[in-house]
This record gives C-alpha cells, structure tokens and sequence, in this order.
C-alpha cells in the first residue's frame, strides 16, 4: 500500500515542491491525504489531467457520493461539500448555472472594473501609505479584493472585512472552517435577500433577472461559489505576484520603468507558484484503470495545478502551457476579468509607491496551511511614506 503524501502538513504550506515530487514519484496519478484520514488520488501528469477535465463520462464533480463515507466535521467540507452551483454540477445543470454566470459577468465592463480596482487601490494607500510600511497581503492584496467583489456584487465598503475574514477560514480546511462557512453562507444569504427585494445594477441582481431563471436559492449559491472562487485566488495571485517581484530588484525595476508588461510576471506567477494548487474535483462514476492508477468511486480525484506548474519549473516542456485555469467544460470563466484586476492591481500600487522594498527575504516569509492553495500569511514591505491625496501627483 502506497503512504499518501500529506499535504494538510504544515511543511506542505513551507516547502510545497518537495510533496510534489513525492507525489509525482507515485506517477501520473499519485495518492494524497487533504486532511486527516481523508485521502485521494491526485493528478500530477499534464496528459493524465487533460485526459479528466475533458472526460464527463468517466467522471463527475459531484461529491454526493463522497460525502457520504467522511466525518460531518471535517475541515475539508467547506471546500467540498455539494451545493447546486456550477462547480458541483455535471451536464445540462452544469451549463445553465455556468451560462448565467458568464453571460452575468460579460456585462462587466473592463473601464468599470479597472476603475473599481483604481479606486481600492486608492483607498487602501490612503491607509497605509503615510507610514511608509505595510503588510502587502493584509493591508492590500485581501481587502482589496474584498473591495472590488463587494462593489460588484452591490454591497458597501464598510462589509469588505467581513467576507475577507469568513472566505480566509474557510479556505484553509483548519479548525476555524466551520465557522469561517457558516459566516459566509449568512453573508450570501443576506445580500441576496436585500437584492431579491431591491435589485441593482450588480452581479447579484443580473443573476436574478436571467433568463435561465434561477431560484433566488440558486442564486445565493452561485454567488456563494463566484464570492469564493474570485475572492481567494486572486487575492492570493496577487500577492504571489508582488512577493515574486519585490524579492528580485532587477525584475521589479523592469516593470517600474515599464520596460516589462505587470501582466509578464503574472504569467509568470501562473507557471511557476500559481494561487489554486490542488483543486478540480472529480469522481469516478465506476471504478477504473486510469493512467496506470486503480480508481475506486466515491474518492476525490484532485488536480494538482501545483505540480503541474512546478513541472513548467523543472524542466517540463518549454512550450507547455500552464493549467492554473484548469481546463475543459468548468475551465474558469472568469479568467480575463481576473487577468484585468490583478495586472491592474499591480501596476497601480506600483505607480504609488515605486520604491516599494520587501522587508524579508522571501524565504524567511511564510505560508498558509491548507491543501488547496499557495497564500503568503504576510508579506511586509517598506517605502518612502506618501498620500494618494499628496498635490501634484497623478498616479
Ligand atoms: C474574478 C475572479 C474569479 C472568479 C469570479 C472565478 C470564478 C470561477 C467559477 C465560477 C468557476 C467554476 C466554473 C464551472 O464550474 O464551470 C471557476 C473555476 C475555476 N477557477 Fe476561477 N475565478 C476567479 C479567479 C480565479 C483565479 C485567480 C484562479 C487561479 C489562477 C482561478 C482558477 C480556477 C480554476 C482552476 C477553476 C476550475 C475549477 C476547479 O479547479 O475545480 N480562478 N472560477
């Protein structure tokens, strides 16, 4: 019997390369812990991995069948468990909530949301700039996405720390998920009732008036999943970003003096340390041989965009394009409206405070626990103290 590799260890978080190397000595597909006593089988082959994501007879993301074997309590449920939403649907179900949703957001404008980024980013400095030090991932990176995703889910600035304190919790799978689930479940439910009452012009209340005629209960839980799936990642994608950047001097004045595109080291982020390690869910409707593993039903089948990234790293195909927005039909469907907010966010904070310096070398930073992502805990930095307001200054 093969020893699943941990990956709920906090070494996980430190050193997460070296697990999958350890996964990737299994094979293709490797065998994995999420938690304590809950296992799975993690995908670590890029042919493997596009093999599953196209393949919908074979395999479905609905856990159902799953949830039922593992405990109530366990840490991992908040980022598993079933909900009518298009992460968790298969077939027909899947494309009218995955419709609604793009068709939702493609009525965001890229001004409008560019403009939405500049004006947290603004906010945010105002706060922090004229200490001339700050925590770039609790002071910039996670309410500034609280920020941008409350404006365009039509709720007030005043709201932002708690959804960024809830989706944190829950994101983690620790002790605090339960909690961190409930709190953002009364969160959705709450914007979602005002919404039904008094609609706006905001994501939830477009969703509402879609013709694929979503339940307000539908709705609640596809916001559940867009709040949740944008908020985490790309606040995370963010400040992996900043601290790739900051940690190399060469690098970062390339991009002040605009020499090098922002979205050239977000790419980069992508291939090499990208914000969703292991997720993309599946399970086998039938127990098979796929890519030389047994594969029983009712057990997780994970893609691990990690170690595929990390394999971009080390010597994989030059030409390989990375999978962090996974791929085939649950493909994220957001991804040039996120593209746009964290370019966005970077060059705008850039322009801000050009002479920003990391305060740690990167390796002394630390990161998150949790299976599921790759999110600095904090990353300090310093610069020459200034106000967005300062006169004359048109950043
Ligand atoms: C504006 C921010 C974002 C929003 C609103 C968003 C929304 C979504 C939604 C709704 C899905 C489910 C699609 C389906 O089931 O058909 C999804 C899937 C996905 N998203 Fe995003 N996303 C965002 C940012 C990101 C970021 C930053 C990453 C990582 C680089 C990412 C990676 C993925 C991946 C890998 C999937 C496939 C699902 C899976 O692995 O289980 N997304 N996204």
């Amino acid at each position: 019997m093969i020893t699943p590799v941990r990956l709920w260890e906090n070494d996980f978080a430190r050193d997460p390369d070296r697990y999958y190397d350890a996964l990737r000595a299994q094979g293709p597909v490797g065998w994995a812990e999420l938690a304590p006593e809950v296992t799975a089988y993690v995908v670590t082959g890029r042919r493997a991995a596009l093999d599953l994501l196209h393949d919908e007879v074979t395999f479905s993301h609905d856990p159902r069948p799953w949830e039922s074997t593992v405990a109530d309590d366990s840490p991992v449920l908040g980022m598993m468990r079933w909900r009518p939403n298009s992460l968790f649907a298969d077939g027909a179900a899947h494309v009218r909530y995955r419709t609604a949703l793009i068709d939702t957001f493609a009525l965001v404008e890229p001004h409008d949301l560019r403009e939405r980024v500049h004006r947290a980013v603004h906010l945010l400095v105002s706060r922090f700039g004229p200490r001339g030090r700050a925590d770039l991932v609790g002071e910039f990176a996670r309410p500034l996405m609280a920020l941008v995703f409350n404006g365009l889910f039509g709720l007030p600035d005043s709201q932002s720390d708690r959804l960024d304190g809830a989706l944190g919790k829950m994101m983690e799978g620790g002790a605090q998920a339960a909690e961190g689930e409930a709190e953002f479940g009364g969160y959705v439910l709450e914007l979602i009732a005002a919404k039904a009452e008094r609609p706006g012009d905001d994501l939830p209340s477009r969703l509402l008036e879609h013709p694929a005629r979503l339940t307000p209960e539908e709705v609640t839980w596809q916001v559940f999943l867009t709040l949740g799936a944008g908020h985490e990642p790309t606040a995370n994608l963010v400040s992996n970003v900043l601290s790739r950047v900051l940690g190399n001097p060469d690098y970062y004045s390339t991009l002040t003096s605009g020499a090098r595109p922002v979205m050239d080291a977000v790419v980069e982020v992508l291939h090499h340390e990208t914000p969703l390690a292991n997720y993309g869910i599946h399970y086998a409707r039938h127990p098979l041989s796929f890519h030389g593993t047994w594969v029983e039903e009712a057990v997780p089948v994970v893609i691990s965009y990690g170690a595929l990234a990390h394999r971009a790293r080390t010597g994989g195909p030059k030409d390989a394009s990375h999978l962090s927005w996974s791929a085939g039909p649950h493909a994220c469907p957001v991804k040039q409206h996120t593209l746009l907010i964290a370019t966005e966010a970077v060059e705008r904070l850039t322009q801000w405070l050009p002479d920003l310096a990391p305060t740690k070398p990167r390796e002394q930073l630390t990161w998150r626990p949790g299976p599921f992502h790759r999110s600095l805990t904090a990353l300090p930095v310093r610069f020459s103290p200034r106000s967005p307001d300062q006169p004359g200054e048109d950043a």
